[in-house]
């Protein structure tokens, strides 16, 4: 169809300009995100399942056993998203050997963002000393840091940014009814960073860093997990909605094929996995994961125990942890998947 003939209410589609310089190109373009840095924030108060239990019919072991949830931290009136996700943002970027004036850009998954805007990400740029570049929150609910990747990726190969930080921060507290057992148990807050860099360029070759990421939505299952409002809406700022059954029957079949999907678009088989880092939303899907790859439970960094499902920001912190305590080594292959509300899901391979 001509873009001029297009019918009211359709955008023309965009076309390059014939002709268009090559040399406005890039010269070099780096080829890969190479993971500089992690880092992570917890909120100071830590709720037990005997705790929750002393205020709503459910107890420790109904939890432990449909979940492996023990405890959860809760963020207090100052741990905000901002503030969680600068935390982590600003270990990251050390930790990474990197400066203020690496960062390009910024991204911030988050389904809990303390204002509608300006963005998380843009307020976490100005606390962290950021004067330059760009900012911006992406909303994909427990998928949202692969999803963050993903972009962030993207960025780095066509070389619009060469220092990303890829941050997750949540603060579910405020968006479960603290009276419905069959959800409030499952969540906590926190945050957790990635800086990436770019690495390769032409000529230079390396095996290190982001080889790929697969995302996926299906707005058909959006209502079997959702928050029924928005931030700002004082009349209806919304609580978390699930269907659990369904969630759990989709989260291990769409995870499942998005790992394949992984491997397959590298070359690579179960075998060549190091590390599993899944999202931690609940240890028989963790489990059934690992199953499934064949990864022994000492391959698989698990976190829900302690964090409960913290939603975008449970990757990073997963990934950070496993990286100080050095069981993720460099040169190792570390595969990511995640599933949440949209749904959205998705999978990432990184070799450290
Ligand atoms: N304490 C005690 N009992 C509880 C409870 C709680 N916290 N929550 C629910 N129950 C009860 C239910 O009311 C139900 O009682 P009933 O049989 O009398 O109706 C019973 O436990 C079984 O509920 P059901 O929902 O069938 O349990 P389940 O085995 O499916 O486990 C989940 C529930 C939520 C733990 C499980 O479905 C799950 O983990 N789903 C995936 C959730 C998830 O990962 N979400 C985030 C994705 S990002």
């Amino acid at each position: 169809m001509n873009d001029q003939t297009a019918p009211a209410g359709v955008m023309p589609a965009f076309r390059v300009a014939p002709g268009h310089p090559a040399s406005l190109l890039p010269a070099a373009l780096p080829v890969r995100a190479l993971l500089a840095g992690t880092g992570g924030y917890l909120p100071r108060r830590i709720v037990t399942n005997d705790e929750l239990a002393a205020r709503l019919d459910t107890s420790d072991a109904w939890i432990v056993e449909r979940t492996g949830i023990h405890q959860r931290h809760i963020a207090a009136p100052d741990e905000t998203a901002v503030f969680m996700g600068a935390e982590a943002a600003r270990a990251a970027l050390a930790n990474g050997g990197g400066t203020a004036g690496d960062v390009d850009a910024l991204i911030v998954a988050t389904s809990t963002p303390d204002e509608a805007f300006p963005a998380t990400a843009v307020r976490i740029q100005y606390l962290l000393g950021i004067r330059r570049g760009f900012g911006f929150d992406l909303s994909a609910a427990c998928s949202g840091f692969i999803y963050a990747l993903g972009v962030a990726d993207a960025l780095i190969r066509t070389g619009m940014a060469r220092g990303v930080l890829v941050i997750g921060t949540e603060v579910y507290s405020r968006i479960l009814d603290w009276q419905d057992r069959s959800t409030c148990v499952l969540f906590g807050d926190g945050a957790g960073a990635a800086f990436l860099v770019a690495g390769g360029g032409s000529g230079a070759s390396t095996d290190r860093g982001l080889l790929s990421t697969h995302l996926h939505s299906d707005g058909a299952l959006g209502d079997i997990l959702s928050v029924d409002g928005a931030v700002g809406r004082r009349d209806r700022p919304g609580v978390l909605l699930m269907n659990g059954r369904e969630v759990f029957r989709h989260a291990v079949a769409r995870m499942a094929d998005a790992v394949d999907e992984a491997l397959m678009a590298n070359g690579l088989s179960h075998t060549d996995v190091d590390w599993l880092v899944p999202h931690q939303a609940n240890l028989r899907i963790i489990d059934a994961m690992g199953r499934r790859l064949g990864l022994p439970s000492e391959r698989v960094v698990v976190t829900v125990d302690r964090h409960a499902n913290t939603s975008a920001a449970s990757i990073p912190l997963a990934l950070a942890e496993a990286l100080a305590d050095g069981r993720i080594r460099p040169g190792q292959l570390v595969l990511m998947e995640a599933l949440g509300g949209g749904l959205t899901w998705g999978s990432a391979l990184l070799r450290v």
